[in-house]
């Protein structure tokens, strides 16, 4: 393809798109974040399929004018298909379906999860597999491992809550606004992180996995975050019926973190090792978090690398649909999502097993519908 391609993201509630060129170049990237949930405290489906409804044709609009070309310039338009809300994913899917018809050029469905992955690689062209991707967003946690581009054997995923959501539960615990994510980090900024000893959910399952005195099983790589999060809640009531939560805010949110980051970077670390690849794919929107890259950087060490896009690109954006995009035009590989799916595991994904040659060895296929909530 020699023209330019258009990115369109409305899988919960960022509308953006995003003009890339050919060779991945950002021509110009417009994310608009609705703002309509932050009185409810986390994301209403129907208001946000609503919002993109509204601004979708305004939001792209701003990014063709900011590229400087007419959408008649246009080869390709991607559309992130699925997982997500359903109502907000058919805003983007239908728009983008008409569109294309009316332009005459493809319709690219791109899984939203694989879009996360291509986020880091608009801005780092040393981005490249192998490596092993640690993907956190507010409705997903999975832990990767990627020999090849399109190739991806899912080592863990949580059980309950995804890290994005348990910081944004945790944020609601502490009254702060939401998003949690953001307002947690910056809280735990002026907290002691060793204060209050949470939970460290799972971890214990690749004790030993790191320094190879010990074989990862199936299943040791999942997370937990659920308990997490309650014993942040029985916490948070007990310091209020004792009127000292004000003073405390800064310490919960930080050992909150602690115990997070000391999940999410130990079975990333301990990953790495698993399959003998010392490089980490950080992507999602829980990647903006500081104490996650400083932690992960750290464990890598000076002979390893982490490769993670700046917040802008780690979170919901146009420009990493639009680049999974050209990588399915361009690998020739369709994702097969036509239609705005709720629910879906990124295509071709398969389970890893502990194996010779970082488990490529093993290939076992997964049903299609991850486990999880109905509504992401
Ligand atoms: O990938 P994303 O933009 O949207 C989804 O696909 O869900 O991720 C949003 C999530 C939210 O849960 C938000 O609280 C979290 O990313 N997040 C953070 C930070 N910035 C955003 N979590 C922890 N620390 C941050 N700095
Ligand atoms: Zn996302």
């Amino acid at each position: 393809m020699t023209r330019p391609i258009l990115g369109i993201e409305t899988t919960c509630d960022e509308t953006s798109a995003a003009v890339l060129d050919p060779d991945g170049a950002i021509r110009s990237l417009v994310v608009h974040s609705q703002d309509v949930h932050r009185i409810y405290g986390g994301v209403v489906p129907e208001l946000a399929a609503r919002d993109h409804l509204v601004r979708i044709e305004p939001v792209v609009a701003a990014a063709l004018g900011e590229a400087g070309i007419d959408r008649r310039d246009l080869g390709a338009i991607a559309v992130a298909a699925g997982p997500g809300l359903i109502g907000a994913l058919l805003v983007g899917v239908t728009w983008t379906r008409a569109s294309a018809l009316a332009l005459g050029i493809p319709m690219i469905p791109v899984h939203h999860m694989e879009g996360h992955v291509f986020g880091p690689v608009l801005e780092d062209s040393d981005a490249e597999p192998p490596f092993v991707a640690l993907l956190v967003s507010g409705g997903h946690t999975l832990l990767i491992w990627v020999p090849g581009w399109g190739s991806y054997h899912l080592m863990g995923e949580t059980r309950d809550d995804a890290a994005g959501e348990a910081f944004d539960k945790v944020g609601k615990l502490l009254g702060l606004p939401y998003p949690g994510g953001p307002a947690v980090s910056a809280a735990a900024v002026s907290g002691d992180p060793g204060r209050y000893a949470f939970p460290r959910p799972m971890l214990d399952r690749i004790a030993g996995v790191g320094d190879g005195s010990s074989a990862a099983a199936p299943g040791d790589f999942d997370f937990s975050f659920s308990g997490l999060k309650t014993a942040v809640a029985r916490t948070v009531m007990r310091l209020e019926q004792a009127g000292a939560i004000d003073a405390e805010r800064p310490h919960l949110a930080a050992s909150f973190q602690a115990a997070a980051v000391d999940v999410l970077a130990g079975k990333a670390l301990a990953a790495t090792a698993a399959v003998g690849c010392n490089r980490v794919l950080l992507g999602g929107g829980v990647a903006a978090n500081g104490a996650l890259r400083a932690r992960i950087r750290r464990g890598l060490g000076r002979r390893g690398r982490l490769f993670a896009g700046s917040p802008r690109l780690s979170m919901d954006n146009g420009a990493m649909i639009a680049r999974a995009g050209l990588f399915r035009l361009q690998a020739g590989v369709g994702t097969g999502l036509e239609e705005a799916t709720a629910r879906v595991r990124i295509p071709g994904m398969v389970r890893w097993r502990p194996g010779k040659r970082g488990g490529a060895a093993g290939r076992t296929p997964l049903p299609g519908i991850p486990p999880g909530r109905d509504s992401q």
